[in-house]
């Protein structure tokens, strides 16, 4: 198995960890990015604690010239970035009519344009190299819309058009790009939702529970693999049953 090096953005979230985690165990190279330092180093020894070893940079995903510097700085530590899971996001979750300029933009920015802002400086290495993963981590709700999720539905929707765009641009060049789209994992953001909200949610899903984070890790670490250069453009659900268009 070849060790690969690996940029997992927004993985001291729930589902970015468990990624940095599958990614590590596959024989990785990992970094992330931060925004809050004292949180990061936190995280970062509570994982060397559990045995895992991960780069932090510093960045903004949201912020063009921040997002180049990040990636400069992980190829600094690590080497070339050969895997990039796209998996930085915030919700910002209001009915549309009540929607502000700002919970629009700021969710845009950071899920949508992130993918312009990271994968840019990350593409011309891959496309030398011949050798690249691209991992977009969208959401069930990009797929089929949420009530209160205009901003985030459509900056999810917009992940994937990126993904079968530059799955198309980059094919022969060795590098496969794909979208996974979680439904509703035990994470922060979900225990965000109200609960009583959140229960009517779990109670449409067909598994009949919600997701668990390594549950999404775990397809990331199948399309990434290099037995898996055949799968590019695809859109992965991975969501209890929740969702099962195609
Ligand atoms: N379908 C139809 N009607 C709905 C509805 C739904 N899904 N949800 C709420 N409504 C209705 C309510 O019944 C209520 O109707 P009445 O006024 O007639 O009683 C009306 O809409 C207002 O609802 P709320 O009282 O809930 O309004 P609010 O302003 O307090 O909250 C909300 C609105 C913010 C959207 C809240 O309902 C909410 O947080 N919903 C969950 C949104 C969600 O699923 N977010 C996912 C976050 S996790 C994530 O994003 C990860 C991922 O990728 C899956």
């Amino acid at each position: 198995m070849t060790s690969r090096v690996a940029l997992v953005t927004g993985g001291i979230g729930g589902i970015g960890t468990a990624i940095c985690r599958q990614l590590a165990r596959s024989g990785h190279k990992v970094a992330t990015n931060y925004r809050d330092e004292a949180k990061a180093k936190a995280w970062q020894a509570a994982q060397k604690a559990d045995g895992f070893d991960f780069a932090i940079v510093h960045g903004d995903v949201s912020d063009t010239a921040g997002a180049e510097a990040m990636v400069k700085a992980a190829e600094a530590q690590l080497g070339g970035i050969e895997i990039l899971i796209n998996n930085a996001g915030i919700t910002r979750d209001t009915t549309f009519h009540k929607m502000s300029a700002l919970q629009w933009q700021d969710v845009i920015n950071t899920n949508l344009n992130s993918c312009f802002n990271v994968t840019r400086p990350v593409i011309e290495g891959m496309r030398e190299r011949k050798w690249g993963r691209i991992v977009q981590i969208s959401s069930i709700n990009g797929q089929k819309g949420q009530y209160g999720q205009a901003n985030y539905a459509a900056s999810k929707a917009g992940m994937h058009g990126f993904t079968i765009s530059l799955a198309q641009e980059n094919a022969k060049f060795g590098i496969t790009v794909n979208t996974v789209s979680p439904g509703y994992v035990l994470t922060e953001m979900v225990r965000a939702v109200p609960e009583d909200v959140r229960a009517k949610i779990a109670a449409q899903i067909p598994v009949g529970r919600l997701g668990d984070p390594d549950e999404i890790a775990y397809a990331v670490g199948f399309l990434i693999d290099e037995r898996a250069a055949w799968i590019t453009g695809a859109n992965l659900s991975i969501n209890g049953g929740h969702y099962m268009g195609w």
